[in-house]
């Protein structure tokens, strides 16, 4: 847990980087290499696809990755200005604190709208994607406030993960795509320390029986993105076949599903219910909320 609000913004105020210094110019995908790590992906050791259909398959996901990202980013974007609003101006770290994590969130809606765009130019197609992100961004945020804090904890932990356990042991991948990686694992990294601040706030006006009825809320919108997931595979497996130009049969397209569904759920789901620090977070929220989300974990590995 950091010290202080201060402290916070001091190491986000060390960090700095800019969107160009990632993408465009000079700067261009390789599509002769894989996207994402197989990790997370996990298309290497499906053989009934040829080598060629599985690095297709590895970046239209990447490509998924990057869209997902811009789903979550409609409703965080919002949530942490509406957090930092009624914040005195006297209370002068936790106001730039929390301006500095919005500021970084409209970054990141940068990034990735950037990444993408640079991906549908170089891949010579507009790979589909689930929506609309409004929808998505009100079925989040009519959930209790602090469940939306801790899913949004979730997923700086696990964005930690992607680089941090997975991209940074996988040398082959894009070069573009791995500093993405990184450069959002090292932002998030403070976001997750002002987030572990704020559900710590907001929690301690709260009565157990509303925080545990937050902790419910937050399993339940991790339900929901399971769905979604599902509903993008499919969709990642309908831009395979039009990319490669081959057909599956119901088996293996059955199969295929099966196998990315499970991969995603390990991406946006598992790898972080099962970090640490977003475990800590919710052991001092309620001690058996914490071995729940461990057991439903498993089911996302
Ligand atoms: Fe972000
Ligand atoms: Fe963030």
């Amino acid at each position: 847990m950091p010290t202080s609000y201060h402290e916070c913004l001091q190491r986000a105020e060390r960090i700095t980087w800019r969107v160009e210094d990632l993408i465009g110019g000079d700067k261009a995908f390789d599509f002769s290499r894989r996207f994402l790590p197989d990790t997370l992906a996990r298309c290497a050791g499906i053989e009934f696809l040829r080598p060629r259909d599985r690095l297709l398959l590895n970046q239209i996901r990447a490509h998924a990755y990057l869209s997902m990202f811009l789903l979550v980013e409609e409703f965080v974007l919002p949530f942490v200005l509406d957090h930092a609003r009624p914040i005195s101006a006297e209370d002068h770290f936790r106001l730039r604190a929390y301006l500095e994590f919005a500021a970084e969130e409209a970054k990141h809606i940068h990034l990735f709208r950037s990444f993408r765009e640079a991906f549908s130019e170089g891949f010579g197609r507009r790979c589909m994607i689930i929506g609309p992100s409004s929808e998505i961004a009100r079925r989040v945020l009519s959930h209790p406030k602090l469940s939306v804090a801790l899913l949004m904890l979730h997923m700086e932990c696990m964005t930690q993960s992607h680089y941090f356990d997975c991209a940074v042991n996988d040398r082959d991948i894009d070069e573009r795509f791995s500093d993405l990686l990184l450069h959002h694992a090292l932002e998030e990294q403070q976001h997750a320390q002002l987030d572990a601040l704020m559900i710590e706030t907001m929690a301690g006006a709260m009565r157990q029986d509303d925080i545990d009825t937050a902790i419910q809320g937050y399993l339940e919108l991790t339900e929901f993105m399971d769905g979604a997931l599902l509903s993008q595979v499919r969709l990642d497996i309908a831009e395979l076949e039009e990319a490669s130009g081959r057909r599956l049969g119901s088996t293996h397209r059955e199969l295929l599903t099966n196998l990315q569904h499970q991969a995603c759920r390990w991406t946006f789901l598992g790898s972080g219910m099962r970090r640490p620090q977003f475990l800590a977070c919710v052991e001092r929220l309620n001690g058996r909320a914490r071995a729940a989300i461990e057991t439903r974990a498993t089911a996302y590995c």
